[in-house]
């Protein structure tokens, strides 16, 4: 049985149960009327995230950056890029998101800079600048071509190499090739970038989302890339591939190191979106507990609609992450299609519920809240190098045009389903997705056994992913219905009242009674009564018929 930290460490910890909400400045909301998103904006929005319920969030770049990876291309890391507002704004943000309870991470991107970032531009000046090492530069192959194999991430950019006409060298980006990769083994980028950390955290952020820390070693001979794997651009599917133009064993220095700098102010954190698939080398990133807090889990989002791939994720996390590493969940983000749109907005309740009830900590995704979906766009509006454009649409705030997130024209286009998907709409309505939002996050916020407690997988079967979450005596029971058909589930004993389900039939404070019945598409969390005094999993024992 799980029992409750002490609340020093409840404090400390602030991050495991707390609810993140990831904002993509562009597209959130814009306070002056240019069509894009700003600071400003943001902070005028504070009041509609503290209603929600979510305890933090984090900011995706809004530094200086010549745009061509929207601001993952990074020119100035000291800085907020003039669209977005000032350091000024930036601080009005801050103070008015932690008057709030609020707490803000922001995105720290080390792995590259933009080609335009003044660190650059000295580098390849000429082959003797001093900041010529602080990039990763090489002779062509003999007879021209690529120093070697390594490909961008990016399919469109192809070899993650570029030639430098006037130093006849080559210098690596693992993205476009506006974005060299700063060369991690050199101490004087390590000072360099540990100053950035300081910068931020003595300017009072809770912490980072570091961007693709998995990256930030290559090795140390730039050797190619096995054949066989050659053609991979990333470390996705089992198991961990071995390139090695990622996931060399010397990054965990630098997340140590990252890590010493953190703990030097109180209450701080990072998460890392550690690109990996194969959970026991990802769950490396955590160390022993001396290097991120939190790492993304990237196979959860990556599963197909079914219970038994959502379980099996669940259950290799609960069984292979060491005590000390805490889970991170998320749906969907500003680089993959939205949740809605791979599973189907008549399965974006459930979703919900999955994602709010887990052990871990969730990230949700500006808009999931209101059932957002990937618009489709035409080749006048697409602008990014990777095809991204559709899951970045302006935040729908109310129906009509400009949908409330700016008087202007849109930096990219609303869809006609914002008459309906959008916060004002939904507010009004008590069933809406907004409303569902709200509800799943009190409930959350007031029972710990959600935030903290134990994870243990009851039933799975076609259609359900039924688990128990437990803490100090305190049993929650999660059912999760993935068919579009009903189905019942029987226990051999439960007792037990309705936190919440996604339906109307139900209301809270009802009894459970058995056999439990799911509607299609349905997501409940029922409280249950402590029978013995000794409450355990196999109280509840489930007999698979469905
Ligand atoms: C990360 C970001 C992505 C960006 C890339 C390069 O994957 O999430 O948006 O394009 O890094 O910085
Ligand atoms: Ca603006």
């Amino acid at each position: 049985m799980s029992s409750s930290p002490d609340s020093a460490a409840v404090s400390r910890e602030w991050w495991k149960s707390a609810v993140f909400y990831q904002i993509y400045p562009r597209s959130f909301a814009d306070s002056n009327a240019d069509g894009i998103g700003d600071l400003r904006g943001i902070t005028h929005r504070l009041g509609y995230l503290q209603q929600l319920g979510i305890d933090a969030i984090w900011l995706s770049p809004f530094y200086p950056s010549p745009m061509v990876d929207f601001g993952y291309d990074v020119s100035d890391y000291c800085e907020v890029d003039p669209i977005f507002g000032s350091l000024a704004d930036f601080d009005e943000l801050l103070a008015r998101a932690h008057s709030l309870k609020i707490r803000v991470i922001v995105d720290f991107v080390p792995n590259h800079t933009s080609d335009q970032h003044p660190w650059f531009l000295e580098s390849r000046a000429s082959r003797l600048n001093p900041k010529r090492e602080w990039y990763v530069w090489a002779d062509p192959a003999p007879g021209g071509g690529p120093p070697n194999n390594w490909l961008s991430c990016f399919e469109r950019v192809g070899a993650a190499w570029t030639l430098d006409e006037r130093t006849g060298q080559c210098y690596l980006h693992s993205y476009t090739p506006h974005q060299p990769d700063l060369n991690w083994r050199n101490p004087d980028v390590c000072a360099a970038m540990e100053r950035v950390l300081r910068f931020w955290l003595d300017r009072g952020v809770d912490g980072f989302r570091i961007d693709v820390p998995h990256r930030l070693i290559k090795h140390s001979e730039l050797q190619n890339n096995p054949p066989e794997i050659a053609h991979l651009r990333t470390a996705y599917g089992q198991p961990v591939p071995g390139l090695r133009n990622l996931n060399q064993p010397e990054v965990h220095d630098l997340l140590r190191l990252f890590r010493c700098v953190l703990d030097a102010y109180p209450e701080r954190m990072a998460v890392g979106e550690v690109g990996i698939t194969d959970l026991p080398e990802a769950a490396r990133y955590y160390g022993r507990g001396d290097e991120l807090e939190l790492v993304f889990n990237f196979s959860f989002w990556a599963q197909p609609w079914s219970p038994a791939a959502f379980a099996r994720v669940v259950g290799e996390v609960e069984r292979t992450l060491p005590a000390e590493a805490w889970p991170a969940y998320t749906l969907s983000n500003h680089d993959l299609s939205r949740a809605a749109t791979r599973y189907g907005p008549e399965r974006a309740q459930v979703a919900a519920v999955m994602l709010l009830t887990l052990r871990g900590t969730p990230f949700l995704y500006y808009g999931e809240e209101i059932g957002m979906t990937d618009v489709q766009l035409d080749a006048r509006w697409t602008n990014d190098p990777d095809d991204r454009d559709g899951a970045r649409t302006p935040m729908q705030w109310e129906p009509g045009l400009g949908a409330g997130f700016t008087t202007g024209s849109p930096w990219l286009p609303v869809p006609p389903t914002a008459r309906t998907a959008n916060v004002t709409t939904e507010l009004q309505d008590p069933r809406s997705l907004l409303n569902l939002y709200r509800r799943l996050l009190q409930v959350r916020c007031r029972n710990r056994a959600l935030q903290l407690g134990s994870c243990e997988t009851v039933l799975v079967n076609d259609a359900v992913f039924v688990y128990l979450r437990e803490l100090d005596g305190e049993r929650l029971l999660v059912a999760l219905n993935f068919a579009d058909h009903s189905t019942t589930c029987r226990f051999d004993d439960l007792k037990g009242t309705y936190l919440l389900s996604t339906h109307a039939h139900i209301d809270p404070g009802e009894h459970a009674s058995l056999p439990l019945r799911l509607e299609a598409n349905e997501g409940i969390i029922i409280r249950l009564e402590v029978s013995d005094g000794t409450p355990s999993a196999t109280a509840v024992s489930p007999s698979p018929t469905s």
